[in-house]
């Protein structure tokens, strides 16, 4: 408890007066519905999360500050009294929590090419983060989408190695800043699955297998991982994907030879979810196998007991070693040291939640997202015009413009999200007032007049993980045939698409005006009025759009399957100014 101690001494004097069971049970993160607080302590359990949607009874960020603070006190009377670590998925703001700051889900962060903004943007999360006591973000996301038919292209930065190391690096150090413990994920290459290989019967490609590549293991899926434990990362998930024909999380030469002794990594590794359990069908095997090769702490969505008698059973059989456990705790107590867990806990206010400041931050960097793929000399749009019809799906929609990891994990689909502005309600706060705005979400508008500009807001509905895997990622009927209303009663048309991944889009995009890519927002839509309205946008393509499906993968380098071009390069964006 005497923080004057260099770390390395103190974890030496808590582990060597630690029982086998108290060490074992530092090494399981247990959801917080499959355990309560007085358990935690008397277990001495090391860690406690909230799955996506993971919610106390009081919705509120008090009644989430109460939760999380039974569970971390509750852990603090364990006879060690080692305080665990809460996490959550706080991957585009405090997302689960109502009244938090959205900020743009990665692959907007990725267009923005801005990694000062990256690390403000992380800073804030965690200062959200640390108001209710939580300590331990699993973010940032390191994959390399090169498949946009994979329900997870939205949670990353970009296709491209150089781009996502730097970005990911910048989230991890703006986290680090703020307190809150980074998880750098889903090691190794689990967005460059291939199509039609998950082993989950409910997905297509997520949780797939992932070519086993030491090339591209090298030159790039490992850059990210490296920088970030550069950049002091003590934490890295693996993924649920399986590397060639056995799982990431069973793979020693993955996660020990390379991680821990090449690279060097001195902080823990987690399981994601019920990854170790996918291992094989004996939950002795499972757990040995995943903590042989490296694992340090199991994320145990339902059963922590099973998890704790296997590995006691596993040390007196000699399956594991108890030096092994012992690797695996010095780890997660080197990370409790580092981040004060021990310490005195210094939260800020409940109010820094939702802050003015922390959305004007989330405002800039919606604006700096967007990305112009087509521009016939409409945009910028005159605050003066005479009329302006706003149509389409995700217009009035803030759950679409927040998408998943929302309030719930598939996220939310409507208007409720306390302290959000719609993409529609940007608008009609930016133009003058003799400027006249008729929304119909279909399109269809009684008048005969034609408007000046039809604005079109389109895209997916929320989705997240493998509920997001689909063999056309389009434009929805409903939303083109708004589309095409609109084209019939306006002049001109443009086209704002809100989606988590680029639509093939490329028979339709010859009608339209203009074409804005929005990604997916978050809770600060008018940021997409400040760049249609305003004087200048900067966003590039993070990742390579493809013209047609048999295009998929398209590699790192933005070469496609079959050699043919694609619609749009990484890195096009027009600008204006
Ligand atoms: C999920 C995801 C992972 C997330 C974890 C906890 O299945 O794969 O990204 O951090 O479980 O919610």
């Amino acid at each position: 408890m005497n923080s004057s101690f260099p770390v390395e001494v103190r974890i030496e004097h808590l582990l060597a007066q630690m029982t086998l069971e108290e060490k074992i049970a530092q090494m399981a993160l247990v959801e917080k519905n499959s355990i309560d607080p007085k358990t935690v302590a008397a277990v001495g359990i090391g860690a406690v999360l909230s799955g996506g949607g993971g919610k106390p009874e009081n919705n509120t960020p008090l009644g989430w500050h109460t939760m999380i603070m039974e569970f971390i006190e509750g852990s603090k009377s364990s006879r060690t009294g080692i305080p665990i670590f809460y996490g959550m998925d706080a991957n585009h703001g405090l997302g689960n929590i109502p009244g938090a700051t959205i900020f743009p889900h990665q692959i907007g962060l990725g267009a923005t090419g801005n990694s000062q903004l990256v690390e403000e943007i992380a800073r804030a999360t965690a200062e959200e983060s640390r108001a209710i006591g939580l300590q331990w973000n699993f973010s940032p996301a390191l994959d390399l989408p090169t498949d946009i038919r994979w329900g997870r292209v939205y949670e990353n930065f970009s296709d491209d190695p150089e781009l996502t190391s730097t970005l990911g690096a910048m989230y991890v150090r703006g986290l680090h800043d703020g307190s809150v413990l980074a998880s750098a994920k889903h090691f190794v290459g689990a967005g460059s699955m291939l199509w039609q290989t998950s082993h989950n019967k409910n997905f297509s490609i997520d949780q797939g297998i992932t070519e086993a590549d030491e090339n591209r293991l090298r030159s790039e899926f490992l850059p990210p991982f490296r920088r970030a434990i550069e950049e002091g990362a003590l934490n890295i998930m693996v993924g649920l994907n399986a590397w060639g024909d056995a799982k990431v999380t069973a793979n020693h030469y993955l996660i020990t030879d390379i991680l821990k002794q090449e690279l060097g990594f001195k902080g823990f590794i987690v399981s994601d979810w019920y990854g170790v359990y996918e291992i094989s069908d004996s939950t002795y095997e499972s757990t040995v196998s995943a903590i042989q090769a490296g694992v340090d702490m199991v994320m145990l969505p339902y059963d922590y007991r099973t998890f704790i008698a296997d590995v006691r059973q596993a040390v007196r059989r000699g399956d594991i070693e108890e030096a092994r456990i012992d690797d695996a705790v010095r780890r997660i107590l080197r990370a409790k040291f580092e981040f004060g867990l021990f310490d005195a806990d210094t939260q800020p206010p409940l109010s820094v939640i939702g802050s003015e400041n922390h959305r004007a931050l989330a405002r800039e960097a919606v604006a700096q997202s967007l990305v112009v793929l087509k521009n016939n000399d409409v945009l910028p749009l005159s605050k003066k015009l005479r009329k302006i019809r706003v149509a389409g799906s995700a217009a009035d929609n803030i759950g679409m413009q927040a998408g998943a990891w929302t309030v719930e994990w598939q996220g939310i689909d409507g208007n409720w999200l306390p302290g959000a502005t719609s993409i529609l309600a940007g608008i009609q706060d930016a133009v003058n007032d003799s400027t006249m705005i008729e929304f119909d979400k279909d399109g269809v508008f009684l008048e005969k007049d034609i408007a000046d500009i039809g604005i079109a807001i389109v895209g997916e509905k929320p989705y997240a993980e493998g509920w997001g895997d689909t063999a056309h990622p389009k434009i929805s009927t409903e939303d083109l045939e708004a589309i095409a209303r609109l084209t019939a009663s306006s002049r001109e048309v443009v086209v704002i698409l809100v989606s988590g991944r680029p639509l093939i889009i490329s028979d339709e995009l010859e009608n339209w005006d203009a074409l804005v890519a929005a990604w997916l927002p978050g809770s600060e839509g008018a940021g997409i009025a400040d760049v249609i309205f305003g004087d200048a946008t900067t966003g590039t393509l993070p990742i390579t759009w493809p013209r047609t499906i048999e295009q998929l993968p398209i590699s790192a380098s933005g070469f496609t399957r079959d050699g043919t071009s694609p619609l749009f390069p990484r890195g096009f964006g027009l600008r204006f100014d």
